[in-house]
């Protein structure tokens, strides 16, 4: 824990490189966890306690998933010795845009027993592809990425997946073989199974696998591993990412996932998101039987900052409201649906309640107080049961906040839900004790206004946090959260341990004013 404050800083900043564990620590800290069958969240937040050296997980953690968040803290630049990941990384520029490769077709779908096709045979003509060979960039701060453009075919393997390349004829005479482990992810310093990508030459031309199936659409290979068990993480560091990198093909693209070995449920609980990106079922890529070949695959995804996107980097300058209105779109909510309270309704805002840190301990006040303040208050419970909305489904849950005005609750996973949101509603996010703003602006507050969400944040007082109540107005955890940053103990007492008990009367202006801005 010792690292926490500064690496939390890095993070924000998107600047430092980061250590591995740390690096999980921080993710998991921050929000908490989410019951992968119900699509809503576990009551527990102990996500840090993450076991390691074979240690068992602790008696709270909340579901078994978090066990593989257990790695050795390895080194991102060991790789098995045969391996130099930076081989022909350097001359290479980056293609944020990919050329078009689709010709919609009837014959896109093609498969095939085992063939006689070599490498030279299967290439398209060297006129047809860009000049580069496989494009392996691990440069970014937060991804790893391999792209290549002519034959590249993949094959499951046991401990890692695979994707061969063979350059095109003009290029293999004089080529290089070389391999990387990619992390095909878009949080590079977190542990997920990794994909071995092979550029072939001449001398290994024939450890390239015959295909058996063949298609004529690029693929995304992409881990699902990783910390995506957390609800936030599922959108920053996949889907969103997904969105940047493949949403440009127009769902002419196969999405090949690895990595799923605890996380069977995230193609199926996403699978909405996945159908809407690509028109074909995303393929299991660990469990495939087959050596699929395609002319374009891109190993890695391409993500910008925490659930956020750049325009500038992003294909056809994506950016977090197409995004967001792409994920209504998936979800079959309304194209260009006004706020419901446009509609001479009674404002609603759904009050998130999370069950493990964080959480209100008087919730009830909390929702009288939304009440009051002339809203229709809708209670998000935490877990699978015991509320309204408990428990249910993504579906349900893109329904229920989709007909809200307001989305409320404290820093945390729940606030995710603004993906579900229409133009112009408004997130109330109740930010800690503790220094906490940057975070809540940088994982929540900026993505909201990105999404074409208004954002306000409302700072507890000391005295609302229970740490107050717990170690008294004079401990140093009140007077002195920067010590607690120094240290590394930050996400200990301040994401982990509080819980608030809101002063409704200090937050009814806060609410008055969201209302306010409702009626503009
Ligand atoms: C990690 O990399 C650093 C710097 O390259 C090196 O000094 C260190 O020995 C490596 N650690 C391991 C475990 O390989
Ligand atoms: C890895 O690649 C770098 C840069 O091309 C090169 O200097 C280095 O010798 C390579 N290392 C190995 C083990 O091949
Ligand atoms: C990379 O892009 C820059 C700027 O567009 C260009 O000057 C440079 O030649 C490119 N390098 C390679 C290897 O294509
Ligand atoms: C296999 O090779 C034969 C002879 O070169 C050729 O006629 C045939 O089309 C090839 N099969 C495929 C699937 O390319
Ligand atoms: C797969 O991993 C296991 C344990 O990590 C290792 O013993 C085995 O040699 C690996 N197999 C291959 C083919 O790399
Ligand atoms: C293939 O690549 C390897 C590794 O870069 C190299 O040692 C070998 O000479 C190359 N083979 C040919 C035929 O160029
Ligand atoms: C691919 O097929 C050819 C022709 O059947 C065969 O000679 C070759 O060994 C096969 N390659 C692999 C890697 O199975
Ligand atoms: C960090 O500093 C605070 C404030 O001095 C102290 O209360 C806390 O015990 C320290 N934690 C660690 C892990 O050193
Ligand atoms: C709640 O907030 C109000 C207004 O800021 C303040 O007057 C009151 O003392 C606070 N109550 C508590 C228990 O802190």
């Amino acid at each position: 824990m010792k690292a926490l404050g500064n690496i939390s800083r890095a993070l924000l900043e998107s600047k430092l490189a980061i250590g591995l564990f740390a690096g999980v620590f921080l993710a998991s800290v921050i929000f908490f966890s989410v019951s992968p069958q119900f699509g809503w969240h576990s009551p527990n937040d102990l996500l840090p306690e993450v076991p390691r050296n074979g240690g068992s997980a602790p008696s709270g953690s909340p579901t078994k998933e978090h066990n593989d968040l257990a790695p050795p803290p390895v080194n991102c630049t060991t790789e098995s010795p045969a391996v130099n990941r930076t081989t022909e990384s350097p001359a290479v520029n980056r293609t944020t845009e990919s050329p078009s490769v689709t010709k919609p077709g009837k014959d896109k779908v093609t498969t095939n027993s085992p063939t006689n096709f070599t490498g030279e045979e299967i290439a398209p003509s060297p006129a047809l592809l860009p000049p580069l060979k496989p494009i392996c960039d691990f440069s970014d701060h937060r991804y790893d990425v391999c792209e290549m453009w002519g034959d590249a075919r993949t094959a499951s393997g046991a401990n890692r997946s695979r994707v061969f390349f063979i350059p095109p004829p003009s290029q293999l005479a004089t080529a290089n073989a070389a391999t990387w482990s990619v992390r095909s992810q878009s949080r590079k310093y977190i542990p997920v199974r990794e994909v071995l990508v092979r550029s072939l030459n001449l001398s290994d031309l024939h450890d390239a696998p015959n295909c058996t199936v063949r298609r004529s659409v690029p693929a995304v290979v992409f881990a699902v591993g990783g910390l995506t068990f957390n609800y936030w993480h599922a959108f920053s560091d996949v889907l969103v990412p997904l969105f940047t990198t493949s949403r440009a093909f127009g769902g002419e693209v196969e999405l090949l996932a690895t990595d799923p070995k605890d996380r069977k449920w995230f193609l199926g609980k996403y699978g909405r998101v996945l159908r809407a990106l690509s028109r074909y079922e995303a393929v299991d890529l660990d469990a495939d039987t087959e050596v699929r070949c395609y002319p374009h695959v891109v190993v890695g995804l391409r993500g910008h900052r925490d659930f956020d996107i750049d325009p500038a980097r992003a294909p056809n300058h994506y950016d977090m409201r197409a995004f967001r209105l792409f994920v209504r779109e998936a979800y079959a909510l309304p194209p260009t649906a006004a706020l419901p309270c446009k509609s001479g309704a009674r404002p609603r805002a759904m009050v998130i309640l999370r069950g493990g840190t964080r959480r209100f301990v008087n919730p009830d006040a909390v929702v009288a107080a939304v009440e009051r303040a002339g809203f229709d208050a809708v209670r998000m419970e935490p877990g699978g049961s015991g509320g309204r909305l408990g428990g249910m489904g993504m579906d349900a849950v893109a329904r229920a906040v989709d007909a809200c005005d307001v989305l409320v609750g404290a820093h945390g996973a729940g606030l995710t839900n603004t993906v579900f949101l229409r133009t112009g509603a408004v997130v109330l996010q109740v930010v800690p004790w503790g220094k906490m703003e940057p975070h809540a602006e940088a994982f929540f507050g900026a993505p909201a206004k990105h999404m074409g969400v208004r954002h306000v944040a409302y700072s507890i007082a000391a005295e609302e946090s229970t740490l107050y109540e717990k170690y008294g107005k004079d401990h140093p955890v009140i007077t002195d959260p920067d010590a607690f940053y120094r240290n590394g103990s930050n996400a200990r007492y301040y994401w982990r341990e509080q819980n608030i008990r809101l002063n409704t009367t200090r937050f009814m202006p806060t609410l008055e004013m969201v209302k306010r801005m409702l009626q503009e």
